[in-house]
C-alpha cells in the first residue's frame, strides 16, 4: 500500500524570502516523514480562492506570511482564541469536514524562544516587563506574556493611543512614550516589537542607562540578527535574546499538527535555516 505524502505550505506575496520551506524541509528530512512543504506565491486578491482550494488539493494546511495574516482571519471558518484576540492568522488547518481553522502561533513562538534561550521562564517574574510597540506583533506578545505568568506588564508606543487601546484590551499598563527611558528602572525584561532597528530603518531610540544590569533584552527584528538595541544591551552586559528562535518555535505547532511530530529546535536547525 502506498502512503499519500502529506502536503503543507506557506502563502505569501512575495514568497521568495520565506525561510519556512527550509525549516519544514529540514524537519521532514530529520524525522523521515514522507511529506512536502511548498512555497506558494499568492497575490492578495487571490487569497480567498487559494485558501478554498486547499481541501481539493489535499493540503493539511498552510502558514501565512506578509501580507495575508489579517485578511485570512476574516476568511477562515473559525478562529482559535489566539487568532481571535490578535485578529491575525499565521496557520490555517484544513479540518476533517473541509472547513478552515485559523490559528496564531506568534505569541507561542515568542515565549518558547525565551524559555529555551534563557533556560527558564518567566525570568525576573516579580519585576515589570516593558513591551515597546503596539502593532500586530505586540498584540500577540502581550497576552502571551500575561498567560506565561507576568503580572506587571507595561506597553509603550510612539502613538500613545495605540498603546492605551492594547493595554485596555489585555488588562495591562501603559508608559507614556517620552517616559520610556526612565521606565527602564527596575525592569526585568525589555522587548522591542517595533520595526525600528530593521535593515533600512533607524535604530530604536532607547537610552539603556537606567536598565538593571541583570535585565533581559530581546527584539523581534531578525534582519539584522543583532539589532542596534541588542548590541547596545550586550555591550553593557545585559542578557540578550535574538529573534531567530521565535521564527523556529512559531512553526512547531503547525508541523506537529500537519506532520504528526512535535519537532525539536536545536543548533543544527538554526544553522540549517539561518546559514543562507
Ligand atoms: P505591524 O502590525 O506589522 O506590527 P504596525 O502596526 O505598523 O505594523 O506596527 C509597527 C510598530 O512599530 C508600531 O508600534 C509603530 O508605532 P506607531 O503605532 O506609533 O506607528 C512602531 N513604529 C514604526 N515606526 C516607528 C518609529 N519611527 N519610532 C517608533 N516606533 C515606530
Amino acid at each position: 500500500m502506498t502512503v499519500t505524502p502529506k502536503i503543507a505550505g506557506v502563502m505569501g506575496w512575495p514568497i521568495g524570502h520565506s525561510r519556512s520551506p527550509l525549516l519544514h524541509g529540514a524537519w521532514l528530512r530529520r524525522y523521515g516523514i514522507a511529506g512536502h512543504y511548498i512555497p506558494l506565491s499568492v497575490q492578495p486578491d487571490r487569497l480567498e480562492p487559494a485558501l478554498r482550494a486547499l481541501e481539493s488539493l489535499g493540503f493539511a494546511g498552510v502558514n501565512l506570511t506578509i501580507p495575508h495574516k489579517e485578511r485570512a482571519a476574516q476568511l477562515v471558518d473559525r478562529l482559535t482564541a489566539d487568532a481571535a484576540r490578535t485578529g491575525s492568522v499565521n496557520m490555517v488547518t484544513v479540518l476533517a469536514d473541509g472547513t478552515l481553522e485559523g490559528a496564531s502561533t506568534d505569541g507561542y513562538g515568542f515565549i518558547e524562544n525565551l524559555r529555551q534561550s534563557l533556560g527558564q521562564w518567566p525570568i525576573h517574574g516579580d519585576r515589570p516587563v516593558l513591551v515597546i510597540g503596539a502593532g500586530g506583533a505586540a498584540k500577540a506578545i502581550v497576552p502571551a506574556l500575561r498567560d506565561s505568568g507576568y503580572r506587571l506588564i507595561q506597553v509603550t508606543n510612539r502613538t500613545d493611543s495605540r498603546a492605551e487601546a492594547l493595554a485596555d484590551s489585555c488588562g495591562v499598563h501603559t508608559v507614556a512614550w517620552e517616559r520610556r527611558h526612565i521606565a527602564l528602572e527596575g525592569l526585568g525584561v525589555v522587548i522591542n516589537t517595533t520595526s525600528q532597528g530593521m535593515v533600512g530603518q533607524p535604530p530604536l531610540e532607547l537610552d539603556l542607562a537606567r536598565l538593571p544590569m541583570d535585565a533581559v533584552v530581546t527584539d523581534i527584528v531578525y534582519t539584522p540578527l543583532l539589532t542596534p538595541l541588542l548590541l547596545a544591551a550586550k555591550d553593557r552586559g545585559n542578557i540578550i535574546v535574538d529573534a531567530r528562535g521565535m521564527l523556529l518555535h512559531q512553526a512547531r505547532p503547525a508541523f506537529a499538527r500537519w506532520f504528526g511530530v512535535d519537532p525539536t529546535v536545536d543548533q543544527a536547525l538554526r544553522d540549517a535555516v539561518f546559514a543562507v
